[in-house]
């Protein structure tokens, strides 16, 4: 048994008063959840602190809080190693050994009251946003609709998705645009886009792309990854998205996401690092053609960036004078820009899906399930245990 500090971050709308810290002294196990040390603090000194909870398993994602700063499933996260996170936290310095454990409510939603966040506006709705149901074609069968099981493999990992909210509660695009569909909703999308009984593929894709707040309004910071208990990694499920949008549906979508993207990718192949001054024009007026002769929407497009280009200037982006300058960009040193052409060589002979419901931790290649001869219902969890919702 060992005794932990619990700094918890608490708001009592109905006292009228702006939210507040709190400090509560558990004895617990280290090896027990923070989860447990908030309901013993709740039992033993504070009946009235918030905090939403049900299966203590990591099943039903009602616990979603961040911990030391990170978001998570309380119920999942041991007091011992969370203890440890608080104590190497710079935010705690000078407290080494005896930083309390940082418990706040999760971001980017209001909060209702102590830990319990308000998810309708900020996760449910965003969810029914994105059509999270099939939609088959022709009539439906007698009895049920049959897949092979291989052809579901593929959406396994965003079927596992507890809608615990840690993604949502992390993403740095929805602190910027709290529009973004964001990561939850957009993976479970790529779920019902991936299946073989959904005939709105198409639709669905162009929708997402389309929409200002969309697919592309993902900046690719990996922080939905990170937080998610579940594996569910969000953002390849986003980039997955992306891809049958514009490879396999060759949607372009009015937003410029699509082109943008391109462009990103043409320059770093090119010059080994990215070309701001060019990635503007490039993704409006790529090549020669698109600059001598320019699309209106594509001026309209340029015009309207610039307030963008602007903010990237003053916030430091490009710090020097060539860097301003279109094709003045410094070149890789020795063999490096070889290197960087390798990397996009190997990359383009080894394509392969990043789905760790299907390669495993290590990514292996050999008795990747789903593959010839490898029965798929040995991997992973079964969508009905993960709780596909
Ligand atoms: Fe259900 Fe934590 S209580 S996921």
């Amino acid at each position: 048994m060992a005794r932990y500090t619990l700094k918890v971050r608490r708001y009592k709308p109905e006292q009228g008063e702006g939210p507040y810290w709190d400090e509560f002294k558990v004895d617990l196990e280290g090896s027990l959840s923070v989860l447990d040390g908030l309901l013993q603090a709740r039992d033993r000194e504070d009946g009235s602190l918030a905090v939403r909870c049900s299966c203590r398993a990591a099943i039903c994602g009602s616990c979603g809080v961040k911990i030391n700063g990170e978001s998570t499933l309380a119920c999942k996260t041991q007091l011992g190693d969370a203890h440890e996170a608080a104590n190497r936290r710079p935010a705690n310095g000078g407290r080494s050994g005896s930083a309390p454990i940082v418990v706040e409510p999760m971001g980017n939603m209001p909060v209702l009251k102590d830990l319990v966040t308000d998810m309708e506006s900020t996760h449910w709705e965003k969810f029914r946003r994105v059509t999270p149901w099939l939609i088959p074609e022709g009539p439906p069968p007698e009895r049920e609709y049959i897949v092979p099981p291989e052809s579901m493999i593929d959406v396994t990992q965003s079927m596992a998705c507890i809608q615990c909210g840690a993604c949502v509660s992390s993403c740095l695009s929805l602190e910027v645009d709290p529009e973004f569909v964001g990561p939850a909703a957009l993976a479970k999308a790529y779920r019902f886009v991936g299946d073989p009984r959904d005939s709105q593929a198409h639709e669905r894709l162009h929708d997402l792309a389309e929409d200002p707040h969309g697919i592309y309004d993902c900046t690719h910071c990996f922080s939905c990854i990170d937080a998610c208990p579940k594996g569910v990694a969000p953002m390849d499920q986003i980039m997955r998205l992306r891809r049958l949008a514009t490879q396999e549906q060759e949607i372009e979508d009015r937003n410029n996401g699509s082109r943008h993207e391109e462009a990103f990718v043409d320059i770093i192949r090119k010059k080994g690092t990215l070309d701001e001054s060019l990635l503007l024009q490039e993704s409006y007026a790529a090549g020669v053609k698109g600059k001598l002769m320019p699309k209106p929407s594509a001026i309209k497009g340029l015009l309207e960036s610039i307030p963008t280009a602007l903010r990237g200037i003053r916030a430091g982006k490009m710090r020097s004078l060539p860097k301003l300058i279109p094709g003045v960009h410094h070149k890789l040193p020795g063999d490096a820009q070889k290197h960087v052409r390798r990397i996009y060589e190997h990359a383009e002979e080894h394509r392969t899906e990043l789905n760790l419901y299907i390669q495993g931790e290590g990514g292996e290649e050999e008795g990747v399930p789903g593959a010839q001869g490898v029965p798929a219902g040995e991997v992973g969890p079964a969508p009905d245990e993960e709780g596909d919702r």
